[in-house]
């Protein structure tokens, strides 16, 4: 079997958990990550290339032989990276620019999902903030505010009151998500649980993946600010989500899959669907372009699947449901974050106890803002420094041996929920 040497981009949990996964396939070849982190770096060679500029990526492969470039972060999606990896005859796994625009602009798919017949929250876009302004009044009530463009998770104001969605109205005209918050979305409020569906596509077929439901507040009870994302649990039982909601999902994923080829669009990647699950049903709260971080710390876990086929396959449009089978196992993933996170923390904390945790059966930790120092320590480089899985048959015993292995871990500030996957049980 020929081996194929891979460049994979990003630095986060989500992309240590595709290398590791990427690495376990028999035609993995040599691999390189740019930027990488310090788990990531264990295990693959560092390339030298901005993974923003498509150039510089595009051409990095080239000059190297690399035959699979896997994009993990959307910016570089957005940024037309698989566009100019694939222009140079190189496979890619993710969209390109104009697919990619998916999660690049919230208009923009909402336009796609008001064709497709999508359920979604209603909502208006605005460029002028009086006019913007004067809607919210009128709405007098809850509404959520999102600045158009990519905001790193951010740019999203989920309002109580008129007041609050003013504030919210005012951080994106003022620049507060830069360019992003020139166009601003203002949405009804939906309510329910929410879950995520992950599904892999060539632009025809479309294979959903397990759900899973990530913990989006900073603190226990779903109180506190949001985050990227604090812990993460799959599957969502059918307490949660019933076979009719996830049928209806997955019709949403292939629907609008099939919108962006009539209007000529191909989508190559992976599609993420954040859902609230509705009395309704379920409603489309956003699409993003790529793997959900931390979705994918406890997805790819229980997927059965050689990733490298898989991905190779999207990108050349032969995907097959047959490729990917699963685990009937429970993933629960619980973060390690630097105190003050998702606000402003300190970094360059010496992290012990990562090997002892990950020596315990069942149990991944994967690494998300670390870096290593001249000796080979492992110190923390972000919010979300590390994220603790476990895989188990039941979800009381992965959350156990999750919370166990957690505290085996230690740093100074770091804090984390106590209650990841709990909703589960
Ligand atoms: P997004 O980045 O669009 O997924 O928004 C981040 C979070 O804000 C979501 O996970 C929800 O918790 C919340 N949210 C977004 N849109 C809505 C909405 N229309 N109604 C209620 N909550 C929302
Ligand atoms: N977990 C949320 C995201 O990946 O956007």
């Amino acid at each position: 079997m020929e081996k194929i040497d891979i460049l994979l981009l990003g630095a986060g949990g989500r992309e240590h958990a595709l290398l590791m996964k990427l690495s376990d396939s028999p035609r993995a070849g040599k691999l390189y990550v740019a930027p990488g982190n310090g788990g990531m770096l264990q295990m693959a060679e560092l390339a030298p290339v901005n993974q923003d500029s498509p150039t510089e990526v595009a051409d990095w492969a080239a000059q190297n032989g690399i035959g699979l470039v896997v994009v993990g972060p959307e910016a570089p999606l957005v940024e037309g990276v698989a566009d100019a990896v694939r222009a140079q005859g190189i496979p890619c796994f993710g969209p390109d620019a104009s697919a990619a625009r998916m999660e690049g602009s919230k208009e923009f798919a909402k336009q796609v999902m008001a064709r497709a017949d999508v359920p979604t929250a209603a909502y208006r876009s605005f460029t002028d903030r009086t006019a913007c302004e004067d809607y919210v009044r009128e709405l007098a009530g809850p509404c959520v505010i999102k600045a158009d463009g990519l905001a790193a998770g951010k740019g999203v104001i989920v309002a109580q009151t008129t007041e609050e969605a003013l504030v919210g109205v005012a951080q994106c005209f003022d620049g507060a998500f830069g360019a992003a918050g020139n166009t601003v979305v203002v949405e009804e409020m939906l309510e329910g649980p929410e879950c995520s569906l992950l599904a892999l596509t060539d632009g025809q077929t479309v294979v959903p993946l397990a759900t899973s439901q990530d913990h989006k507040r900073a603190y226990d009870g779903d109180k506190g600010p949001n985050t990227g994302g604090m812990g993460v649990y799959s599957p969502v039982p059918e307490h949660l989500v019933s076979a009719g909601d996830l049928a209806a999902m997955t019709d949403v994923m292939n629907r609008v899959v099939a919108q962006l080829n009539t209007d000529g669009i191909t989508y190559s990647g992976c599609l993420y669907g954040g859902f609230m699950l509705t009395k309704d049903g379920p409603k489309v709260l956003e699409f993003n372009a790529r793997f959900g971080d931390p979705e994918t710390q406890v997805v790819l876990p229980r997927m059965k699947a050689d990733l490298v086929e898989v991905f190779l396959a999207c990108d050349n449009g032969t995907l097959d449901a047959s490729m990917i089978s699963w685990d009937d196992d429970c993933a629960v993933s619980v973060v390690l974050a630097s105190a003050g996170y998702p606000g402003s923390y300190e970094s360059g904390k010496r992290i012990t106890g990562v090997q002892e945790a990950a020596a315990q059966p069942g149990i991944t930790v994967y690494h998300a803002g670390t870096k290593l120092d001249a000796d080979g320590n492992t110190l923390t480089a972000g919010g979300r420094v590390l994220d603790v899985t476990a895989v188990a048959p039941t979800f009381a015993e992965a959350r156990a041996n999750a919370y166990a292995a957690c505290d085996l871990i230690d740093f100074e500030g770091k804090q984390f929920r106590t209650d990841i996957g709990a909703k589960a049980m």
